[in-house]
């Protein structure tokens, strides 16, 4: 079985980084995924690329998309040295999906469903490791010892912009923004929904058999 080559669309909360750890394990590829690698970049210096803010983090913390240059070297870097992934937060605009075309050839491209509601419970209760960014949810998916992670011991903490607030702003941006590109994606012939609304489990064994598919 060859190495696949997977894009995980879908809005904040729907399940993408969660999923994604299943993949990496069943799969063997790699998780390349803009907002990990964003959050440990948050405080680096793009004063001079000339834009509104200083640090990925300003744009971040509102819900805001941090600028497409920043993000399309992040993710330029990280294929090139991947030979199978699961690609997670990227692309989220037109402009982004053009770069991407351009960086690789997709395996297979599945998109996950879930009601704005249902997001907002998710978002609100997701809990993350300090270490290692494993996702957890104080109800929907609990670790073993409550705040601790099962993976490797680290602190679990709330993401800042798992506030209210900035979750409506993040909710707000992937509509104007990022539902053109799965739009824009679904017209594919290896396009695949997955209702993500359903258990964790039922998601993934759906997951699972769509990436099995492709190869
Ligand atoms: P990013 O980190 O990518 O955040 P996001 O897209 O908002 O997605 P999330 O990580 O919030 O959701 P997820 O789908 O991974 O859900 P999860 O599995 O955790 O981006 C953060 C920020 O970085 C952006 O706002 C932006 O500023 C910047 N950025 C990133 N990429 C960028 C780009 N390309 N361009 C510009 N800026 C970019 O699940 C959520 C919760 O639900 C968890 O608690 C989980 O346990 C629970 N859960 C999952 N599945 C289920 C289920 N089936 N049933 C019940 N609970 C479930
Ligand atoms: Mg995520
Ligand atoms: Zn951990």
């Amino acid at each position: 079985m060859g190495q696949p080559k997977i894009l995980l669309l879908g809005p904040p909360g729907a399940g993408k980084g969660t999923q994604s750890s299943n993949l990496v394990e069943a799969f063997g590829v790699e998780h390349v995924t803009t907002g990990d690698a964003l959050r440990s970049n948050k405080e680096m210096d793009i004063s001079d690329l000339g834009l509104e803010y200083d640090t990925p983090g300003e744009y971040m913390d509102q819900g805001e998309l941090v600028p497409d240059e920043v993000v399309n070297a992040i993710v330029e870097k990280a294929l090139t040295s991947a030979d199978g992934f699961v690609l997670d937060g990227y692309p989220r605009n037109l402009e982004q999906a053009e770069q991407l075309e351009s960086m690789t050839d997709l395996d297979g491209i599945v998109s996950l469903s879930v009601s704005e509601d249902e997001l907002v419970d998710r978002l609100t209760g997701r809990r993350v490791c300090d270490e290692c960014g494993e996702n957890y949810h104080v109800e929907f998916d609990q670790p073993e010892n409550e705040g601790v992670c099962d993976e490797c011991g680290g602190e679990l903490i709330q993401r800042e912009d798992d506030e209210e607030d900035a979750v409506r702003n993040r909710l707000d941006v992937f509509a104007e923004n990022t539902e053109p590109v799965i739009e824009y994606y679904s017209d594919r012939a290896d396009f695949v929904d997955i209702d993500g609304e359903q258990s964790l489990d039922t998601v993934w064994e759906e997951l699972q058999a769509a990436v099995e598919d492709t190869v």
